[in-house]
């Protein structure tokens, strides 16, 4: 610190300098900044940290024109020493304009630059440092040339501008303001982000045609730096723009179609107009609304147009509000009932009823959804469709069976291609009325599995308490399904889902017996035969007989439906004769049948031409109602077991153990060798063996036929049994007694084992069928067999096996 600063007054300013002239002292304090540069009318603020800079900002703060040096350095992170010597030669002497102290000792100024300087000599390393300065002249002031390219630059700024986020667009507004070219450069220098050297060679350049042209360059290089920034921006941002376009496009486009008054397209106001005639309701319309506005928006070659639109058909085209008005007279539904139904009066009694209640409750059908249990061809689903002919309800019918997919119900969700409604509703549409009357067809065949049960499915469809708003997938809206008239069938109870059950007024329509069939088949089915195949009246003669002899020697089924069949072929082969001209009338009595049908497919009688030792005629109920089902047991040398063949399920086999264990304690009362089991083996099999068979009621069949086997008393072929045995050979009640007597009759079977406390369920027997038959009530096998068996043995066999048994 030789030489004090001293003020001296410079009397040259720059030509270009602004009026108020400087007056530049010879030293002046000095900050050294780094890689900053600051040009001449630039404003720059500056927090001052270290004793160096605070003292440098006090001393010209306090002097007379606040002057400061501002100098760039080499390297920036140089220490204190070296400091004046690293300054750069060329910087700016800047006035202090606003400066504060704040509390934490900095202190903060904001400096104006005013003209460029060049360092004479750093006078004394300070602080402050001190050096001596000469103020710089630009040369070269205004011409032409310096003009145009003026005009260049200030556009190129104002499209960088423009371009770059960090630039305040307003910028742009003052560089047309300023009008000489070096001060226009250094406002674009100071404010385009450029490099540290570029900064300094600006600052350095003290011609103004050269300096101009520098930034020029400058600027043009950052616009196309900021341009290929701005393409990329936009190409990613491209997606986003084009739907954007396209939106506004479309908008335009509805509006111009509006102002031609074409405002959708034909197709789009027929879905619109076939919407509104549907009377949606109010959630429906709104959902079809929102759809509609999505479907004009979607170009018509997209497949999601496609998608979108059959949705929306789909809407359109069920029957929402539309109802068939009921009939509720129900003399007239007993008129129709009976014009295509013979017999089951119980069950049309139920049925009246049950419209009765519609009636009363006008028309509102929640409560009970009947079921029609019974074996196949017993008329469920034909009565089904009388019900709805009488109640003028349109009928359709949806198969449950072997459904095992909840979606067959329910439909798919719209995301799926191609996903449809389920059934349920599809039906709906085909039936073009909310209160068809559906026929829930095989309910009891229904199945699960991975893909969902269908059965919680059904549950919403059949209960009063939800179906009123049932949602299908596809439709995602509910739709009323209270107003549906249920009536499920199935063949069997026991295979209906439980939770279903419960909900079902069950209606038995068992088998028919053979006076039933005949007046079903004399009064409904041949003549509904005879119209189909076109047969003139009085072509055909049937005689009763003739059909008594279809029932007996040509089907074997608790329904009507192969009796049906085997009128029609018979009308078939007389329509032919007749068309051929051969006859004009033929007659079909009992013993020309077989001309027309064959041989006879099914004996009266019963299998066995005499009483056979170890075979047994027991009464099962099957899904095709009741049927004989003959137990054989035989006995072989062997060491005492078992063997049951025939597809026996666990409770039959179960059964016939006991019947075994029974016949072995009561060997001595039956007359049985003590060493008999010791060395015989006993097998039981079942015939019809790929049939699955389960059920206790075969018990005393089996106890009967294994003792027949053993004591060698045949058992008569003309009796039927049924009942389940405990091990000390009481006889308990079983279930179908109805069926399995009706099967027995059809069977030609002459006397009945039933168990005592099935007594009572013979009221369900018809008349016909019971004065046929002779019915034995038993509460023990012995009475069993005491009915079943021969007193005498009958040894037929080969000598060997009976000396293996008797020695
Ligand atoms: N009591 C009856 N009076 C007149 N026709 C009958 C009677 N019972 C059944 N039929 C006729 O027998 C045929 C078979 O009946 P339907 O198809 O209704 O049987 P189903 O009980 O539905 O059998 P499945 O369980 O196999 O579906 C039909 O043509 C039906 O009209
Ligand atoms: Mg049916």
């Amino acid at each position: 610190m030789t030489d004090k600063p001293k003020r001296k007054a410079k009397a040259d300013p720059a030509p270009e300098e602004p009026p108020d002239e400087l007056v530049l002292p010879d030293v002046i304090p000095v900050i050294p900044s780094g890689t900053n540069v600051v040009y001449p009318q630039q404003l720059m603020p500056v927090m001052a940290i270290d004793e160096r800079d605070k003292s440098a900002i006090d001393e010209a703060a306090s002097s007379d024109g606040k002057l400061i040096g501002i100098f760039s350095q080499e390297d920036a992170a140089g220490d204190g020493e070296a400091d004046g010597a690293r300054l750069r030669q060329i910087g700016t002497v800047a006035a202090i304009v606003r400066m504060a102290k704040a509390p934490d000792g900095s202190v903060h100024a904001i400096l104006q630059g005013r003209a460029r300087v060049r360092l004479v000599a750093v006078v004394d390393q300070g602080p402050p440092l001190h050096a001596r300065v000469e103020q710089l002249t630009d040369k070269n002031g205004k011409d032409l040339e310096a003009e145009a390219v003026m005009r260049d630059v200030a556009e190129a700024f104002v499209r960088a501008a423009n371009l770059s986020d960090a630039m305040p667009t307003e910028i742009a507004s003052v560089v047309g303001d300023i009008t000489e070219p070096a001060a226009l450069a250094d406002f674009i220098a100071a404010n385009l982000p450029l490099k540290p050297e570029d900064r300094y060679d600006i600052l350095a350049e003290l011609d103004i045609g050269r300096r101009l042209s520098n930034v020029h360059s400058l600027l043009i290089h950052e616009l196309e730096v900021l341009e290929v920034r701005n393409k990329i921006q936009s190409d990613v941002k491209g997606e986003l723009d084009k739907r954007q376009r396209d939106f506004i496009l479309r908008e335009q486009m509805k509006a111009i179609q509006k102002e031609l008054g074409e405002e959708t397209s034909p197709e789009l106001s027929e879905l619109k107009e076939r919407l509104q005639k549907a009377e949606l309701p109010e959630n429906v319309q709104k959902e079809a609304d929102r759809e509609i506005e999505r479907l004009s928006q979607i170009p018509a070659i997209s497949p999601e147009y496609q998608v979108v639109r059959t949705y929306l058909e789909w809407l359109a085209d069920l029957p929402w509000n539309a109802t068939t008005e009921d009939q509720l007279d129900i003399a007239h539904a007993a008129k129709v009932l009976d014009e295509d139904h013979y017999g089951l009066d119980k069950v049309k009694r139920r049925i009246l009823d049950f419209l009765a209640v519609l009636k009363l409750k006008g028309g509102e059908t929640r409560g009970p959804i009947l079921c029609f249990v019974g074996p196949p061809g017993t008329g469920k689903t034909s009565l089904g469709q009388s019900i709805a002919r009488a109640l003028g309800r349109k009928f359709i019918r949806v198969s449950l069976g072997g459904m095992r997919d909840e979606a067959e119900i329910r439909g798919h969700r719209r995301t799926y291609v191609g996903a449809m409604p389920g059934r349920i509703i599809q039906e709906i549409r085909r039936a073009g009325s909310a209160n068809p009357l559906m026929m829930l067809d095989e309910i009891d065949k229904l199945g699960t599995d991975f893909r969902g049960d269908p059965a919680s499915a059904l549950l919403e469809v059949l209960d009063p308490a939800q179906n009123h708003t049932f949602t299908d997938h596809y439709l995602d809206t509910p739709f009323d399904l209270s107003r549906v008239f249920f009536i499920a069938t199935a063949n069997l109870p026991d295979t209906i889902p439980s939770p279903l059950l419960d909900r079902m007024e069950v209606i038995e329509l068992p088998g028919y017996t053979e006076h039933e069939k005949l007046e079903i088949g004399r009064r409904y089915l041949l003549p509904r035969q005879l119209e189909q195949n076109g047969i003139p009246k009085g072509a055909l003669r049937i005689s009763e007989g003739a059909i008594r002899e279809l029932i007996r020697s040509y089907t074997r089924e608790a329904g009507v439906r192969n009796l049906e069949r085997e009128l029609g072929t018979v009308c078939r082969r007389i329509a032919r004769l007749v068309a051929e001209g051969k006859q004009e009338q033929v007659s079909v009595t009992q013993d020309n049948v077989s001309d027309f049908l064959g041989p006879p497919r099914f004996r009266w009688e019963l299998a066995s031409e005499r009483d056979e030792v170890g075979v047994a005629a027991g009464l099962a109920a099957t899904s095709a109602g009741g049927d004989v089902l003959f137990v054989e047991a035989t006995s072989v040398p062997g060491k005492g077991n078992l063997t049951l063949t025939g597809k026996l399920g666990d409770v039959m086999q179960e059964s016939a153990q006991a019947a075994l264990t029974y016949a072995r304690s009561r060997a001595g009362v039956l007359g049985i060798a003590p060493a008999f089991f010791d060395r015989s083996d006993l097998h039981i099999h079942v015939p019809a063996g790929a049939v699955p068979k389960d059920g206790p009621s075969a018990g005393v069949t089996m106890a009967t036929a294994l003792i027949s086997a053993i004591t060698r008393r045949p058992v008569y072929k003309d009796v039927a049994m049924t009942g389940e045995i405990t091990l000390r050979g009481k006889v308990l009640p079983v279930g179908a007694i109805r069926d399995k007597v009706l099967a027995a009759h059809r069977a030609g079977s002459k006397r009945v084992v039933l168990p005592r406390d099935n007594e009572n369920d013979l009221h369900d027997v018809p008349d016909e069928v019971k004065r046929d038959l002779e019915f034995i009530f038993v509460e023990h096998v012995d009475e069993v067999l005491a009915a079943a068996l021969h007193a005498e043995a009958r040894d037929d066999r080969p000598r060997v096996e009976q000396l293996a048994v008797g020695s």
